[in-house]
């Protein structure tokens, strides 16, 4: 049985093709964004406080009026069919079972929407990449919400794919039946490719604008890493954001999300919800996240680990060790809930104080 994440990758690893397996593993440029993310996480120790009577540890938490099992989630990553054939199926099935948690469910996810929401017990979010095709864009939103979809996530670091060597260097492309389920299926064998191609290159902030004409549902936006941003995306009404540098699969030598959380959570001020994907690998990884300033945190890698190593089994068996390595790792640092998480757990405080 598998105790850790690592685990997961490591079986991932053997069982899928090492171009898909770059495709999922790999980041922009030198990787320096990849490999920052998950060694924020080791640079911040937990202090725990002791016989505090905290007793059995509840995880529970509210994010957008919902009630979330644990303060996380999966972040929205696509073509889950290049790990098992049943896709995203597998996934909100092995979702469901460890837990009540969300699935932000890619653009490119490799299963229509209405499959995928047929066999969902857990709230759907739709990841929305917003295309110079806004009637297809518009399309995609509508049949997302008519399928009982709950939030969209609008990605605003991607004007284009990043520069990611790996996929360069083995001329990466989707492996036959690997289709974006729900768009045309022409062009998209070589993802950086198509996004030059169809993703729109000029955004700007009055998307949220057209997002609101388009649908009544929450608004987040995802890829924010600095605070200046994070007011913007506030005064232009955005209902969360999602603090993100897309995996390290973007700009490379931007920073660490945990790196940056604060400085986001600070000028968000609690106005509203701030989650964060990126090098989350541990249960003890979302305690520093929200000891940082986030309300929830997303793994995206991770449960394609799960998925290819096991199916739907698989991505139980990823989110049950997140979410037993929390517990233990609240218990262990004498947390009765996520209320009693504060910046002491991370921060420095005098060894002697006066
Ligand atoms: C992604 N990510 C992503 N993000 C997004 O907004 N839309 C997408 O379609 C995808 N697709 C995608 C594919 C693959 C293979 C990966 C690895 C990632 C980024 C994803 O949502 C998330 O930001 C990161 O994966 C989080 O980092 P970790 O947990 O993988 O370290």
């Amino acid at each position: 049985m598998e105790l850790s994440l690592d685990e997961f990758a490591s079986l991932a690893r053997e069982r899928l093709d090492p171009a898909v397996w770059d495709f999922i593993e790999g980041g922009a440029g030198e990787e320096r964004t990849l490999a920052a993310n998950t060694a924020a996480f080791d640079r911040v120790p937990l202090r725990p406080s002791v016989l505090r009577g905290a007793g059995s540890p509840h995880t529970g938490t509210t994010i957008l009026g919902r009630t979330w099992d644990a303060p996380l989630a999966v972040a929205p990553v696509a073509y889950h069919t290049l790990a098992d054939p049943a896709g995203e199926v597998a996934t909100v099935r092995g979702t469901a079972a460890a837990a009540g948690l969300p699935v932000v469910v890619s653009t490119f996810a490799g299963r229509t929407f209405e499959d995928i929401a047929a066999e969902a017990t857990v709230p759907l979010w739709l990841q929305v990449y917003c295309l110079r095709d806004r009637s297809l864009t518009r399309g995609l939103i509508e049949r997302a919400e008519n399928a009982g979809f709950e939030a969209l996530v609008l990605t605003v670091d991607a004007p284009h794919l990043g520069r990611r060597l790996r996929d360069l260097r083995n001329g990466f492309r989707l492996p036959a039946g690997t289709v974006p389920a729900n768009l045309p299926v022409d062009g998209f064998a070589d993802p950086a490719a198509h996004s030059r191609a169809d993703f729109d290159p000029g955004l700007d902030w009055s998307v949220v604008e057209w997002l609101r004409s388009v649908s009544e549902l929450p608004l987040l936006v995802k890829g924010i890493l600095t605070g200046a941003d994070a007011v913007r995306a506030a005064e232009a009404g955005v209902d969360g954001v999602m603090v993100s540098n897309h995996g390290g699969r973007q700009l490379d030598g931007v920073p660490a999300t945990l790196d940056v959380l604060p400085e986001v959570a600070e000028a968000v001020g609690g106005r509203l919800p701030v989650l964060l994907d990126g090098g989350v690998r541990r249960g003890r990884d979302i305690l520093a996240a929200l000891a940082l300033g986030a309300d929830a945190a997303l793994v995206g890698r991770p449960v394609l680990h799960g998925l290819a190593a096991g199916g739907a089994g698989g991505v139980t068996g990823v989110l049950s060790v997140l979410l037993e390595e929390l517990t233990d790792a609240m218990s262990l640092a004498g947390l009765r809930t996520l209320a009693d998480i504060g910046p002491s757990l991370v921060g420095r405080a005098p060894d002697h104080p006066r």
